[in-house]
């Protein structure tokens, strides 16, 4: 898992007055606004006994644990801890993890990673969102798989013939003609020609109105570090474009949240069947990659077989093996994992550390929680 990018973790209008709790890269966050409206994420763990603060309450701009109530600002620091009496100060070491939060295109980011602003990979740019000729859904599910299995797996696109073969993908038509990959340092894209068969049910409808004179399609597929791979199917009907977000739950659990854009059928009327057809395709890929082995995508780019097809997987395998290099890499130790009786929690490091050389060294928080003690 890689840290040091801006991970989209909640869908925007979940997250509010209330405390909610979101996982990714195998630890807790809380998310909550302040009275102004902005995005707060903080890690989940209280550093005075390891309470969950997403269980606890929104005072004004902080949150307070539900345990011992101390609250912590915005910036993650403690401002009040009730047992104390007034007069006596905060220790400057009483504060939790927060991590620059903004909201953008319905999502709400943090920057999951200790890079000062001007070294941090950008935020993708998804031009649909204020684009009013579009209509956007909102999908998510669990799977038991990896994430960067279900990453690779919507990069795919010669899979499709066979596991959506009754969706969009066309069994009798499953050469994927060359295609050239165009790369940056954070992303990678490509336009593919498939030939999916004419669109059935309520899509069906209209694609009727309009015949389908075209032998294929151009369905562009990219993706973005760290998790995240838009597919834009341009059918004749009009244009479709998910853009899929595979949060690491864990190693092996992956919470996919989909914005799904189309600029046809865009009355709200339609949206179930928007979503339907999301469900469909990913219920569809669920038992694949719920089933591939190894569950975790290799390291070493010769340990599974490639072919041109496979081309923008294999983009992000040496990109991936690059920043591995860098030190951006989240190994096992450095991750909640496994159903095991014992369980460190540890925190991944905020740009509040850095910014705070004294506390650097001194804070490195490591509560222990479960069955140590007994
Ligand atoms: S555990 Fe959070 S205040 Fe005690
Ligand atoms: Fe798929």
């Amino acid at each position: 898992m890689l840290k040091n990018f801006w991970y989209a973790l909640e869908f925007a209008d979940r997250v509010g007055r209330e405390p909610a709790k979101v996982t990714c890269l195998g630890q807790d966050f809380v998310l909550y606004r302040t009275a102004a409206g902005a995005p707060v994420c903080l890690s989940d763990l209280c550093v005075h006994r390891g309470g969950a603060l997403s269980m606890g309450t929104v005072v004004g701009d902080c949150i307070a644990c539900p345990y011992h109530g101390w609250q912590y600002d915005a910036d993650g620091a403690c401002v009040r801890i009730p047992a104390n009496p007034a007069e006596r100060l905060i220790p400057r070491k009483a504060r939790v993890d927060a991590y620059p939060t903004v909201e953008r295109y319905g999502m709400v980011w943090a920057f999951l990673g200790d890079l000062p602003e001007p070294q941090r990979p950008p935020i993708p740019v998804i031009p649909e969102h204020d684009d009013p000729v579009f209509r956007m859904v909102q999908f998510e599910m669990e799977v038991a798989a990896n994430y960067e299995r279900t990453f690779e797996n919507v990069v795919d696109a010669a899979h499709t013939p066979f596991v959506h073969g009754t969706a969009f993908g066309n069994p009798d038509k499953p050469e994927i003609p060359e295609f050239e990959v165009r790369k940056d340092d954070w992303s990678a894209t490509a336009d593919i020609k498939l030939s999916p068969p004419p669109p059935k049910g309520l899509w069906g409808l209209l694609a009727k109105r309009k015949p389908y004179r075209h032998e294929y399609v151009t369905v562009t597929n990219a993706w973005y570090l760290p998790n995240i791979v838009k597919l834009h199917v341009r059918l004749p009907i009009g244009d479709l474009l998910l853009y899929d977000f595979n949060i690491p739950l864990s190693q092996d659990r992956t919470l996919i949240k989909i914005l799904g854009y189309r600029n046809f059928f865009t009355g709200a009327w339609a949206d179930a069947n928007a979503r339907k057809r999301i469900g469909k395709i990913l219920l569809q890929d669920q038992p694949v990659v719920e089933n591939q082995r190894p569950e975790l995508l290799p390291f070493d780019l010769a340990d599974e077989l490639h072919t041109r097809s496979d081309a923008l997987q294999i983009a992000y395998r040496r990109r991936r093996a690059q920043l591995i290099k860098d030190g951006w890499w989240l190994g096992d130790d450095d991750i909640i994992t496994g159903d095991g009786p014992r369980r460190t929690a540890t925190v991944i490091a905020s740009p509040a550390r850095t910014d705070n050389p004294e506390l650097a060294s001194a804070w490195v928080h490591k509560a222990r929680a479960g069955k140590e003690q007994a």
